[in-house]
């Protein structure tokens, strides 16, 4: 998660790039640069590590440009090295990138084929070549960025600054956010509200695929299909509050939103994006071909988070799991063998539960990892090893973006004991690394369902009950999907195994009753089937006149098709990524049926973000 700015400015640009800079550090400080226009012609200046060498390296080599682009960098593809630091550039362009090209390799090869020469090894770079090969062809700036754009793959947000061009930035967003702020004659490009504070309250966030050309007179937004867009233009807040809703209704959506960006961010924390392998940046004091037990607890969304994880100890590492809420287990009084592992999953770092049972398996001399989202709380302090997960602060009391925050991390986790234990290959190790950095632009195209998704809450909205079905590691997402639409829309919601619905909840169904299925098609061999049995529950619910919703991918809803439903199709994807993606339509579900109800979805009643009793 890296910030980038903008700058159209009536005086030299740099120190105001620098000072969103500053405001944008907590996106990252491995290094950082700027870009201005010294009579047209592009000038750079980058260092590695903080923002205050660059500061530094200003103060001796002044830029005197009145347009520019800056960035912060939170390294994904390359170490933090200076030539690693945007912005990247040619001789036609310089460009700040937040985000990831999943395609880098493929688009590096065919532009060093025709001649292109990289001077760094990151993912962004190939994006200054191939506009600059557009422009070469003739394009101007904004149709070489408009042809380009379709090319790049993952997602990410740009700031392009063009010589020669002294009136000109163009910005792009998939699936990172950017934002235009307009200010007296002068106009911004920011990765959020916080970096412009300072010069606009005046601010437009681009919605995904939008891309912006910005000149000193204001700014023209292109959607992905290029027709020419009016976005909102608010009042941000963010001089009084360093954490905005920005333009949303309610935190909860924000968080949602944020997905892409913030589970790119914790995948960049634990991947090594080029070797394509999991890189811990901690050290673990045991070693996991020693361990044959995991013990996962937590408490609420978490535990869920915790059920994912069992199905990917167990897939990848062979390792046995035993998993439980954290008020219950702590007084079963389970044994355990010293020196295994137990593992704490929490948001805040400080549910009480939770933290009883770390003390519990600490005494029974486990070694303790916490998966935390606040990196100073009580469980982070108590453990051998935290990792932490990159969220941001999530106000929404129900928690969205910690959870698949949560599940990057234990997915990273459990592929790396499957290396270290000998049953992952690396060839296994990369095609599940391959799987998870796309997982940033699946999520932002689950996003795009959200205008069906309003209009099936509205249906729900009217419902008393509903039940979540789902098999494997769909099967801990339809028990968060239900925990989900009661914590917000009050309205009872049950999630259970879908083999287990003969066994009990098919008494419940009747005309009234919808029934969400979490069904992606899995297509791994041995577990074969698998979709074929979730299509018979389904029919065994349409049969009784139960309404289906069905969350499913291309092949699953073709295969589905005979069956009356209302299905929501994601993109087709590698199973063990399936529970990040499929989380966005059933957070959305929940947030949508709530809005609907009018209830308070940041707030819900009688329930606490930080539950700090037993
Ligand atoms: C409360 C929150 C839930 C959260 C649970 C566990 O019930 O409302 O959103 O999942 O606590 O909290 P933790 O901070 O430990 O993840």
């Amino acid at each position: 998660m890296c910030g980038i700015v903008g700058i159209l400015g009536r005086e030299p640009v740099a120190g105001q790039l620098l000072d969103a800079l500053r405001r944008l550090e907590y996106r990252g400080y491995d290094s950082a640069g700027v870009a201005t226009l010294e009579h047209g012609v592009l000038t750079r200046r980058r260092a590695e590590g903080k923002l205050r060498n660059l500061e530094t390296r200003l103060a001796r080599e002044p830029l005197d440009g009145t347009i520019g682009i800056g960035h912060t960098r939170w390294a994904t593809h390359g170490k933090p090295t200076e030539s690693n630091a945007h912005p990247h550039a040619t001789d036609r362009l310089a460009v700040v990138h937040n985000g990831i090209i999943e395609n880098f390799r493929e688009l590096r090869e065919e532009l060093e084929k025709k001649g292109a020469k990289f001077g760094s090894e990151t993912d962004t770079e190939v994006v200054a070549h191939l506009v600059t090969e557009e422009m070469k062809q003739g394009r101007s700036p904004m149709e070489a960025v408009k042809a380009a754009l379709p090319r790049l793959r993952g997602a990410f947000a740009l700031a392009f600054l063009f010589t020669g061009e002294e009136d000109l930035l163009i910005g792009a967003r998939k699936g990172s956010p950017l934002a235009v702020g307009y200010g007296n004659g002068e106009m911004y490009l920011g990765s959020d509200a916080i970096a412009l504070a300072p010069f606009t309250e005046t601010i437009s966030y681009l919605e995904d695929g939008d891309w912006a050309v910005v000149t000193r007179k204001g700014v023209e937004i292109h959607d992905a299909g290029g027709r020419i867009v009016e976005r909102a233009v608010v009042k941000s807040n963010a001089r009084a509050f360093q954490v905005d809703k920005g333009n949303y209704k309610h935190f909860m959506a924000k968080e949602i939103h944020e997905q892409p960006e913030v589970v790119g961010h914790t995948l960049a924390h634990y991947l090594d994006m080029n070797a394509e392998r999991v890189a811990l940046p901690m050290t673990l004091p045991f070693d996991f071909k020693k361990i044959d037990r995991v013990s996962i607890s937590a408490c609420g969304t978490a535990y869920y988070a915790g059920l994912v994880a069992k199905y990917w100890f167990e897939r990848f590492a062979r390792l046995p799991v035993e998993i439980d809420v954290a008020s219950e287990f702590r007084y079963r009084e389970a044994p355990f063998q010293p020196g295994n592992l137990a593992v704490f999953v929490s948001q805040s770092g400080e549910t009480a539960d939770t933290l009883a049972t770390l003390r519990y398996a600490r005494e029974q001399k486990q070694h303790v990892i916490s998966i935390v989202n606040v990196e100073t709380s009580t469980i982070a302090r108590e453990s051998d090893v935290v990792m932490p997960t990159l969220a941001g602060p999530e106000i929404g009391v129900a928690s969205t973006k910690a959870f698949t925050c949560q599940l990057a991390t234990l997915a990273c986790l459990a592929i790396y004991a499957g290396r270290l234990r000998g049953v992952l290959t690396a060839e296994d190790e990369r095609n599940l690394v391959r799987a998870l950095v796309g997982v940033p632009r699946l999520m932002a195209e689950a996003l795009r369902l959200e205008p069906e998704i309003e209009i099936l809450a509205r249906d729900l909205s009217k419902a008393r009950d509903v039940l979540y079905l789902g098999r494997g590691t769909a099967y801990p997402l339809a028990l968060e999907g239900a925990l989900k639409l009661k914590e917000i829309s009050y309205i009872h919601a049950e999630g259970y195994a879908a083999g287990e619905l003969k066994h009990g909840p098919i008494a419940l169904i009747d005309e009234n009753m919808p029934v969400v299925i979490v069904a992606p098609y899995d297509k791994s061999a041995r577990r074969e089937g698998v979709f074929e049995k979730t299509v018979s529950n389904m029919q065994e619910v349409a049969a009784r006149g139960g309404r289906i919703i069905l969350i499913t991918d291309p092949k699953g809803a073709a295969e589905a098709a005979a069956t009356s439903v209302t299905t929501l199709v994601l993109p087709d994807m590698a199973t063990t990524v399936t529970p990040l993606v499929y989380a966005i339509p059933v957070q959305l579900i929940a947030y949508h049926t709530a809005v609907n109800m009018g209830t308070d979805v940041d707030q819900p009643r009688n329930l606490a973000k930080s539950v700090t009793v037993e």
